[in-house]
């Protein structure tokens, strides 16, 4: 796992110095603070992990709201790894299935807290309830790790001003949705307008509709595009709740529809994939006559670009993101405190580097 971590560190380096040379990196990360400075964070938080003190008879509860995500399984199956190499022991790491449903999950942290854990990791199915999740957690007195999917500013404002053993662990979607619009932006608006009508058409294919990442994500791929000074025109723009299966028959419909569409913007990889089925049924090639990016670096997908099938995609790295919440949990535990938001930074991945992050995961 450490051999791991310090390649993806070398990657994280070695794509900070691609993109300074290029001259593509723009810091939309807002208060998470520039590439560097988060990696060097990130090597010494790493560096730093508290270790002494037995906590093999610590609980854990961990919450995730659905395991049929692709990337939330690899995310939790890493987080149980890790906190088993903590010293957590494996019998005391409960991890539930909210199967996409609150009412579900609230029931879930319920019962976590009448069975004693000691601390909670939630990956929420609606954020818009992380107040109450949050009320039920501090209530019991119990500590919280918020993960993937962030709550709002209000809410993590109060964990501040009640200085609650309460945090959020994950990245900033700006970023990821910057990264998608900078990989189609690098390849040069003659060689992304096909038809040379001067506007790109492109189709928009979301996560769900309460997340602030697949907002972010659509949002500013976007933006870079517009930042870079082209036009644009959306063709279709659809939900694909984060689903392989949905995303590719609603890019069919939307391909069937729009021809002319030069490219296929999804949230996520998952739904790359499904997309890449259905342009590869209508006689579209990648790379040829229209361009696609995800995001995540699924291995699936990470093949796909290395294949020249994916035009690009963007690491959702959680390695980091999952050592990080265990680190967070682990020093609750030990009465220490965290910060309220502990970032970690997304790497874009085209043909160039896509080898080496996967050869870093597998
Ligand atoms: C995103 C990830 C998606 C999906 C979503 C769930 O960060 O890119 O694939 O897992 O989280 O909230």
């Amino acid at each position: 796992m450490k051999k791991r971590l310090v390649s993806l560190l070398t990657i994280i380096a070695l794509s900070v110095s691609m993109l300074v040379g290029c001259g593509g990196a723009s810091d939309t990360t807002g208060d998470s603070g520039n590439i560097s400075q988060n990696t060097t964070d990130t090597a010494k938080k790493t560096a730093s992990e508290e270790s002494g003190g037995d906590i093999s008879d610590k609980k854990v509860g961990v919450c995730i709201y659905q395991f049929s995500d692709n990337f939330m399984t690899l995310f939790k199956d890493e987080l149980k790894s890790y906190l088993v190499n903590k010293g957590f022991s494996e019998d005391n790491i409960l991890i539930v299935d909210g199967q996409n449903d609150q009412s579900k999950q609230n029931k879930q942290i319920q019962d976590f807290i009448n069975d004693g854990v000691d601390v909670l990791i939630v990956n929420a199915v609606n954020t818009s309830d992380a107040a109450s999740i949050t009320d039920m957690a501090v209530g019991a007195n119990v500590p919280l790790v918020y993960i993937n999917r962030e709550p709002d500013a209000d809410e993590e404002q109060r964990w501040q001003d009640n200085k609650w053993n309460v945090c959020y662990v994950g990245c900033d979607a700006r970023q990821s949705g910057t990264y998608q619009g900078e990989i189609i932006a690098d390849l040069g608006k003659s060689t992304v307008d096909l038809n040379g009508d001067g506007t790109i058409q492109y189709i928009m294919i979301e996560g769900d509709p309460e997340n602030v990442d697949a907002k972010y994500r659509t949002d500013y791929s976007i933006k870079a595009l517009e930042d870079a000074g082209w036009n644009v025109s959306c063709m279709a723009d659809e939900v694909g709740n984060w689903e392989m299966g949905q995303a590719e028959q609603l890019v069919a419909d939307a391909l069937a529809a729009h021809p002319e569409t030069e490219v296929v913007f999804c949230n996520n990889d998952a739904m790359a994939i499904g997309a890449l089925k259905s342009i590869e049924a209508a006689g579209r090639t990648v790379g040829t006559d229209i361009y696609l990016v995800g995001v995540d670096a699924l291995s699936e997908a990470l093949q796909y670009v290395m294949d020249g099938k994916m035009t690009g995609t963007v690491f959702n790295d959680l390695f980091s993101q999952s050592h990080s919440a265990g680190d967070a949990a682990a020093r609750y535990i030990k009465g220490s405190k965290n910060d309220h938001y502990i970032g970690c930074d997304y790497i874009k991945v085209t043909a160039n580097n896509a080898k080496e992050i996967y050869d870093s995961i597998n």
